[in-house]
């Protein structure tokens, strides 16, 4: 008999990540008490509802549909909250922190929207909030990027945080599907949601990068401050031309200083088939981060999956049981509020497509409308010819005001049939 001191974890949730950290406690139940020297035991398991058939085997009487009595309960040390969204899971966080229990959660949703509520009760009460599944899954990030790289100066983070859409892209990238085909595809795969709204309009990439934000540059950056827009408006066409370029077309996630400020923005755009993060294929994650010291580093990996996610769920677990019987030493974080950088100052390049009208002049007139606003062009390509004549530029540095205002003349242009897409272009220039 195993003479580890005993941690009773409260389970609020016991879907795809809670029915997949059930598993893994239990089947790595020895090896984990030799690894930390605890045990942990799963003693309350909140649902919705309690007669559901689960994969996870839980005895009955550890089932319950009353959260609130599991928070409260006096024998339960931990609580790891896994069932998502706001409410209840914000009221029941609260209460759990109030009573000095560290709080275990993966749910970016409420991080992202009220997490300074949470860290200021976690704070206050002394104990930890842990939350590394929230972003990147089954990817270490949150700790690397809060202690490894403590000493670290970061300056820019950028991410594939949406294992959804980057499938998508990936299908529209090499094997040519449209957009409509690779949700599809995504969705019977059981990658995509039947509303994928949250994944393919950027909501959840979004929540993810104001998360990394606030952690990288130790401010409070909320969901609500991130640039968003989503990948619905991508064409093949787009995709294919950003290949023959040289470029792949991802969802990024990026977050950056700019003097002092910070600007959080998800959005497609085109990357260089150089970069370490055109790579990423498929449904994974990652995280490359910049820093003065550090220079280039990328983390990769399975960015959700009740698997995964449960890995980094359970790495804070141990984390927060650790800590607790070492006398309740919490990390606290208290953030500043930051000047957020506005999306019309951003200094990218540009690629836009148009389709024009086969008249002479048309060139002259489309050139002229972007020396008129500053934007000068790197290179410009015709594809087809007479009504299906489409032209294709990438520009040089500039500045998004002025890049927005080009668009708005060019859809004035009686020469422009149709102002395409737009997207920000990743150096190098
Ligand atoms: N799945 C992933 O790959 C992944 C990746 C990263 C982060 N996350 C985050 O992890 C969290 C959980 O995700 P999931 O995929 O495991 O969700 P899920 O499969 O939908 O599971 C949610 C669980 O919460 C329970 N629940 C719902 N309302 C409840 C209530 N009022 N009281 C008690 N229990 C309640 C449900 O009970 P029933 O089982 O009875 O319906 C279910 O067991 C979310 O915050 C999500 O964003 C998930």
């Amino acid at each position: 008999m195993s003479t580890a001191p005993t941690v009773r974890v409260g389970l609020l949730g016991c879907g795809n990540v809670g029915g997949s950290l059930v598993r893994l406690l239990r089947e790595n139940a020895d090896d984990l008490t030799a690894r930390t020297g605890l045990r942990l035991e799963v003693a309350k398991v909140a649902v919705r509802n309690t007669a559901k058939k689960r994969d996870a085997e839980i005895p009955a009487e550890l089932l319950t549909h009353d959260a609130e009595a599991v928070v409260n309960d006096p024998d339960i040390d931990v609580v790891v909250e896994v069932i998502g969204g706001i409410e209840p899971a914000r009221g029941l966080i609260v209460d759990a922190l109030k009573a000095g229990k560290p709080v275990v959660t993966a749910n970016k949703e409420l991080l992202a929207n009220v997490g300074t509520e949470l860290f200021q009760t976690a704070a206050a009460a002394g104990v930890d909030l842990l939350f590394e599944a929230a972003v990147g899954g089954g990817i270490p990030l949150i700790r690397p990027l809060r202690e490894s790289l403590a000493g670290e100066r970061i300056t820019r983070v950028m991410g594939i945080v949406n294992g959804t859409t980057n499938y998508i892209l990936t299908r529209m990238t090499e094997a040519g599907a449209t957009y409509s085909d690779a949700l599809s595809e995504a969705q019977g795969l059981g990658y995509a949601e039947r509303d994928p709204t949250a994944d393919v309009e950027g909501y959840d990439a979004a929540a993810k990068a104001a998360i990394l934000a606030s952690i990288a540059f130790g401010t409070r950056v909320v969901a609500g401050d991130v640039y968003r827009e989503g990948i619905a408006g991508l064409s093949a066409a787009d995709i294919a031309f950003a290949a023959r370029m040289g470029y792949v077309v991802k969802l990024l996630a990026i977050a950056e200083r700019v003097g002092n400020e910070v600007a959080v923005r998800v959005h497609p755009a085109m990357l260089p088939t150089t970069h370490p993060l055109a790579s990423v294929r498929e449904s994974f994650n990652a995280v490359f981060i910049e820093g003065d010291a550090v220079g280039e580093l990328m983390l990769y990996g399975r960015g959700a999956g009740g698997m995964p996610t449960a890995s980094a769920v359970l790495g804070d677990l141990i984390d927060a049981a650790h800590n607790l019987k070492a006398g309740g030493s919490a990390r606290t974080t208290t953030l500043e509020r930051v000047t957020i950088h506005p999306i019309e100052e951003l200094r990218s390049q540009y690629y836009l497509d148009i389709e024009v009208f086969d008249r002479p002049g048309v060139l002259a007139a489309v050139a002229g409308v972007f020396g008129n606003h500053g934007v000068s062009i790197r290179s410009m390509e015709q594809e087809g010819l007479g009504d299906e004549a489409r032209l294709v530029f990438i520009t040089h540095m500039a500045v998004e005001r002025d890049m927005q205002a080009t668009l708005a003349a060019l859809r004035e242009l009686d020469a422009v049939d149709r102002v395409g897409t737009m997207l920000r272009v990743v150096g190098p220039e």
